[in-house]
């Protein structure tokens, strides 16, 4: 696998979607460099948060999380590229939104805790597995982009 084929999961919170900010968030990833190999709109249903909030399944807050997630559907999306998840984190900013840095999404997008705008994954392993609890393997696509040869240098391109 070349280093640029690193995968992570963002799903798109339905305070994002609610306030409209789905073009805002895309875009931040987009201009980065990164590459869209996968995108869908859906509705979370007990199993899959479960699954995947299992981690704070004791935590008092779980329940009102697990409403949050399905008050709208959410936009997943996998991008791709190199150390992508470590990358992602960053520009995404930590958790509590209103103590996170000034120019991350939810530095510049959100103030609470849970009304963070976005999900994303935190560990390369997670990735993989989040990504596949989201996407079906012919929802991720492969494909040449142009722009890699401005984005990054030919040894980070490589194998
Ligand atoms: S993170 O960003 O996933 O590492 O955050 P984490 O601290 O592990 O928290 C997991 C998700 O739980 C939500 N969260 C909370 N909601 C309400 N109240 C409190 N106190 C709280 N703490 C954490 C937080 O939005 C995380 O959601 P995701 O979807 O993982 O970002």
């Amino acid at each position: 696998m070349k280093k640029v084929n690193e995968r992570t999961l963002i799903l798109i919170k339905p305070d994002a979607i609610q306030r409209g900010l789905v073009g805002e968030i895309t875009t931040r990833f987009e201009r980065k460099g990164l590459k869209l190999v996968g995108m869908k709109m859906i509705s979370l249903n007990e199993a899959v948060l479960r699954e995947h909030y299992a981690h704070i399944a004791d935590k008092p807050f779980f329940a009102g999380v697990a409403k949050f997630m399905q008050s709208t559907p959410v936009v997943a999306m996998c991008w791709e590229g190199l150390q992508v998840v470590d990358t992602v984190r960053k520009i995404t900013g930590i958790t509590k939104a209103r103590e996170a840095d000034a120019g991350s999404i939810r530095g510049d997008f959100a103030m609470s805790v849970a009304c963070n705008v976005i999900h994303a994954s935190d560990t390369v392993e997670n990735a993989k597995k989040e990504v596949k609890r989201f996407f079906k393997e012919d929802e991720i696509f492969e494909y040449d982009k142009s722009e890699y040869m401005h984005v990054y240098a030919e040894d980070e391109r490589s194998e």
